[in-house]
C-alpha cells in the first residue's frame, strides 16, 4: 500500500515537475514576441522620419536660393578674386593687363606630349592639363601642347610679328597686345591636333581633338576663352585652341551657362 502511495506521490511529481517546465518555456517564448515587436516599430518609427524630410520647407528654400546664386554669379564673387595675381580666376583682356614684371612665382613644365620645348604653366593648372591629356588619350585622343606661359617679352616679339605680316588692325583680332595676353597668366594654353595640320587654325574646331575639348576640357577646369561668335564680348575671333584653366567647378559652371568669362562673372566694361 506505501508503495502504491509512493508510486502515485513519484507520477504526481512528475506531472507537476513537467506542468511547471512547459509554463516555463512558454514565458520565454513570451518574452521573444515583445521584443520582436519592439523592432517593428523602431522600423516603422523610421518610416514617417524620412517621409518628413523631403516636406521640410527649410531645406527645399536653401536648395532653392543656391540655384539662384549658379544663375546670378556677380552677387558671390568678391572683385579681388578677379584680380589678386594669385587668383585662379585673375582676368585679363584688352581692358584688364597685367604688369609688365608680373611672372608667375608657380611655374612648372608639364609632362605632356608637347611640339614645344621649354614649356610651363602655373603648377594647379599643370596638374589639370595632365590629366586632361591622360582623359583624351583614354578616349584616343591624342592631344598635343603647342604654347603655354607667355613672357611680357615673348609676347612682345609674336605680337610684333603678327602686325608686321597682317597690319595692326587685323592682327588685334588674333594676338593680344603685351601685357594684356592670358598665356602671361601660365593658366592659358594652346592645344594641336595630333597631326599639327590645324594648329592654331579655325579648322581645328572639327578635328576629334577639338571636338573632344570642347565636350571635355571643363571636366577637367578648363573653359574655351575665345567662343564663336561672341568676338564682340572677348575682343578675339574664334580660337577653338586657346583653353583657360579656372578649376573644375567655375569651369563647369560656365560651360553649363553657354557664357564667356566676363558674361558669366558680369566683367563687360
Ligand atoms: N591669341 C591670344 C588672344 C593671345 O595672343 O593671347
Ligand atoms: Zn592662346
Amino acid at each position: 500500500m506505501n508503495k502504491i502511495i509512493l508510486l502515485l506521490c513519484f507520477i504526481l511529481f512528475i506531472f507537476i515537475t513537467i506542468g511547471i517546465g512547459y509554463r516555463f518555456i512558454n514565458k520565454e517564448s513570451d518574452q521573444v514576441e515583445p521584443i520582436i515587436q519592439e523592432e517593428e516599430v523602431i522600423i516603422d518609427d523610421v518610416k514617417p522620419i524620412d517621409t518628413e524630410i523631403p516636406a521640410d520647407t527649410d531645406i527645399i528654400d536653401n536648395s532653392t536660393i543656391e540655384d539662384n546664386e549658379i544663375m546670378e554669379p556677380e552677387k558671390i564673387y568678391d572683385n579681388d578674386v578677379f584680380t589678386d595675381l594669385n587668383s585662379i580666376l585673375l582676368l585679363v583682356n584688352k581692358t584688364h593687363p597685367l604688369p609688365k614684371d608680373y611672372v608667375p612665382s608657380d611655374l612648372v613644365k608639364p609632362n605632356v606630349k608637347s611640339n614645344k620645348s621649354g614649356l610651363s604653366l602655373r603648377k594647379e593648372a599643370t596638374l589639370a592639363l595632365e590629366k586632361m591629356f591622360e582623359g583624351a588619350l583614354e578616349d584616343n585622343i591624342t592631344l598635343v601642347l603647342g604654347s603655354s606661359y607667355r613672357s611680357y617679352s615673348y609676347q612682345t616679339t609674336l605680337y610684333n610679328n603678327y602686325v608686321a605680316k597682317d597690319g595692326e588692325e587685323k592682327a588685334n583680332r588674333y594676338s593680344a597686345k603685351p601685357g594684356t595676353s592670358e598665356h602671361q597668366t601660365g593658366l592659358a594654353v594652346d592645344i594641336s591636333d595630333a597631326s599639327g595640320a590645324n594648329y592654331l587654325k579655325r579648322s581645328f574646331k572639327d578635328t576629334s581633338e577639338g571636338i573632344w575639348l570642347k565636350e571635355n576640357a571643363h571636366l577637367y577646369g578648363f573653359i574655351l576663352r575665345y567662343a564663336e561668335e561672341k568676338e564682340e564680348i572677348t575682343g578675339y575671333m574664334f580660337e577653338p585652341w586657346h583653353f583657360r584653366y579656372v578649376g573644375i567647378e567655375e569651369a563647369t559652371k560656365i560651360y553649363e551657362s553657354n557664357l564667356t568669362f566676363e558674361e558669366y562673372y558680369n566683367l563687360l566694361d
